[in-house]
């Protein structure tokens, strides 16, 4: 059986640092608030003129290192975003265009914080479907762009970032033992579309817009959507939450990763969480937690792996990896 396994790594995060006090300056909120509503204390900022292609790059050439791999060994580039550069095109052809490579093929995944597990899915299907070798499947974010720096509601839970894997198609039996993505389950419903948004768009008002969210919404459809999604990737392998080693989940908010957890059955200490420093980056978040709980030693050769994530659409998914 045909398998995409994990070569490498990689996440980059802006140098600005925004905490809740710098926040409370510019809104009316408190440290208090924040981390009591959502476990973030802090988030990075890019800065002017750097985009959200300059942070997929920047994630990109790590994740190329980790692997040791040269860019020109990459024929296959899907990139999650919800803010790309340009309204076209794919901010992953740019991306391809800075790290030198012409050939293969990039494109954009739009599925808001959803976007990496839909893009891994993606790419896993690509490489087991031959149609390319080597993939870098990134989640990059600029949501500092969208957000209205005069909503308390919800300027203060979103982040900028990026993170990177690359996934090589393994040729089959024998050389890669059990390794790799055993699973994806990616689901939607737009009849949630209007609970989380952005309000502007070219087709419709040819602007760029503002994130408009029902917080209490998200919150009410989070947890079953992501523990449907997750059992269901349990069901399709045969494991369960005793058999998993990390549970890396989108950093949205600290309520509903705890309460997920818990109604899955999975030891809290078991759950990478990188939120409080990150805020909330959308595709970026997942890739982001999983470099830095690879790069700290906690994800092991062999270690089972689930990664979900819920976000604007309503869009849901889970991958379960063998590491
Ligand atoms: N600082 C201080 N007070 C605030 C702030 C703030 N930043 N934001 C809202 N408030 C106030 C409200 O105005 C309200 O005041 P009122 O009672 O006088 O009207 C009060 O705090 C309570 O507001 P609620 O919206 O009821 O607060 P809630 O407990 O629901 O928490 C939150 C809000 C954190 C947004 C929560 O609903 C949530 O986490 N929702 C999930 C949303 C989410 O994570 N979205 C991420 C994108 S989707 C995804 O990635 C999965």
């Amino acid at each position: 059986v045909k398998r995409s396994i994990v070569l490498g790594t990689g996440s980059y995060l802006p140098a600005r640092r925004l905490t809740n006090n710098d926040l409370a300056k510019m809104v009316d909120t408190s440290d208090e608030w924040i981390v009591q509503r959502t476990g973030i204390h802090a988030r990075h900022i890019a800065a002017d003129g750097e985009f959200t292609s300059d942070l997929a790059v920047a994630a990109a050439r790590k994740a190329l290192d980790a692997a040791g791999c040269q860019p020109t060994d990459i024929d296959l580039i899907i990139l999650a975003t919800a803010t790309p550069d340009n309204t076209f095109p794919a901010t992953a052809v740019t991306v391809q265009h800075k790290l030198g490579i012409s050939s293969g093929f990039a494109f954009d995944v739009h599925a808001v914080c959803s976007g990496f597990v839909y893009a891994l899915a993606t790419a896993d299907a690509y490489l087991r479907g031959g149609m390319a070798k080597r993939a870098l499947v990134i989640g990059a974010e600029t949501f500092s762009r969208i957000l209205d720096w005069e909503d308390r509601t919800t300027c203060v839970l979103f982040g900028d970032g990026a993170g990177a894997i690359v996934l090589e198609a393994s040729e089959g039996e024998g050389t890669t033992t059990d390794r790799g993505v055993l699973t994806s389950h990616l689901r939607s419903d737009g009849a949630h579309r209007d609970k989380l948004y952005v309000d502007g768009g070219p087709s419709t008002t040819q602007t760029v817009g503002h994130l408009r969210m029902q917080g209490k919404e998200v919150f009410r459809h989070a947890v079953s959507m992501i523990t449907d999604v997750v059992e269901a990737a349990f069901e399709a392998t045969g494991t369960d939450a005793e058999a998993l080693d990390w549970f890396i989940p989108h950093q949205a908010n600290r309520r509903i990763i705890d309460a997920s957890a818990k109604k899955l059955g999975i030891d809290p200490d078991k759950i990478v969480v990188t939120l409080e420093d990150h805020g909330n980056t959308s595709a970026a978040s997942i890739p982001l937690a999983l470099d830095q709980a690879v790069r700290d030693g906690r994800v092991k050769r062999g270690d089972l792996i689930m990664l979900e994530a819920m976000g604007g659409g309503f869009t849901w998914g889970a991958s379960l990896v063998r590491w």
